[in-house]
């Protein structure tokens, strides 16, 4: 199955870079040892975010449904790594509750069929945080997309800024940000701006 960007990942070994995500670079300075963390990066493309924490001490599960990004991903990074590579869509796969300290899902929602299937995976990814954990999650949102010229296999399912919001109502929200990110990318460096939600959450103590 095709996430949207099978397109862009056949053009060229690393799509997405090397550098992880801001919102992980942050979590990074809030969690103090990594080492006995569990993470699920759900969508984790070519694996920059799973790597980087890998690397901080965590054990990764990261799940795409790209079998080209899984491919790269296997390539880029040190097998040596924590991570488990795994091609899956997360629509289908079981989350064990309590499972996971940390959730990312960067640019994952956008990606999914419905609004309701947003709504029940991210539901999903909250169940399966342990108390305190955090979630780090990037979406387009329905502010402001310009895809047509740089994006044209892509047909996001686009939310409200406050719906994201509202997930999270009974977190604690360290990051909640509407912003715009004007982008180029490798297959063919089109410039074009996207509203993105960017929410760094930690859940309730138990
Ligand atoms: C915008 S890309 C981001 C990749 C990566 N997280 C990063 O930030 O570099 C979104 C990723 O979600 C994957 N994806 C889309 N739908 C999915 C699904 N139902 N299950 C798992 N992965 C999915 C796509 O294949 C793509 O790799």
């Amino acid at each position: 199955m095709d996430g949207g960007y099978d397109s862009g990942y056949k053009s060229c070994p690393c799509f997405w870079g090397r550098d992880p995500g801001k919102l992980v670079r942050h979590l990074a300075n809030i969690v103090p040892d990594f080492s006995g963390l569990s993470v699920i990066d759900a969508g984790c493309g070519e694996g920059k975010n799973a790597a980087f924490l890998a690397t901080c001490g965590a054990t990764v599960h990261a799940f795409d449904v790209s079998e080209i990004a899984m491919d790269h991903a296997k390539k880029l990074w040190r097998p040596s790594l924590s991570i488990n590579w795994t091609v899956a869509d997360i629509t289908e796969i079981e989350i064990t509750e309590n499972a996971y300290d940390i959730v990312v899902a960067y640019g994952l929602f956008h990606c999914l069929r419905k609004p309701e299937t947003v709504r029940k995976v991210v539901r999903e990814l909250q169940r399966a945080t342990r108390p305190n954990g955090y979630h780090a999650i990037v979406a387009l949102n329905s502010r402001f997309q310009d895809l047509r010229a740089a994006h044209p296999e892509l047909s996001p399912c686009l939310l409200a800024h406050g719906d994201y919001l509202s997930f999270y109502q009974q977190w604690n929200l360290i990051v909640k940000e509407d912003v715009d990110l004007t982008e180029t990318h490798p297959h063919n460096k089109i410039s074009h701006t996207h509203s993105i939600t960017r929410i760094l959450a930690q859940k309730a103590p138990r």
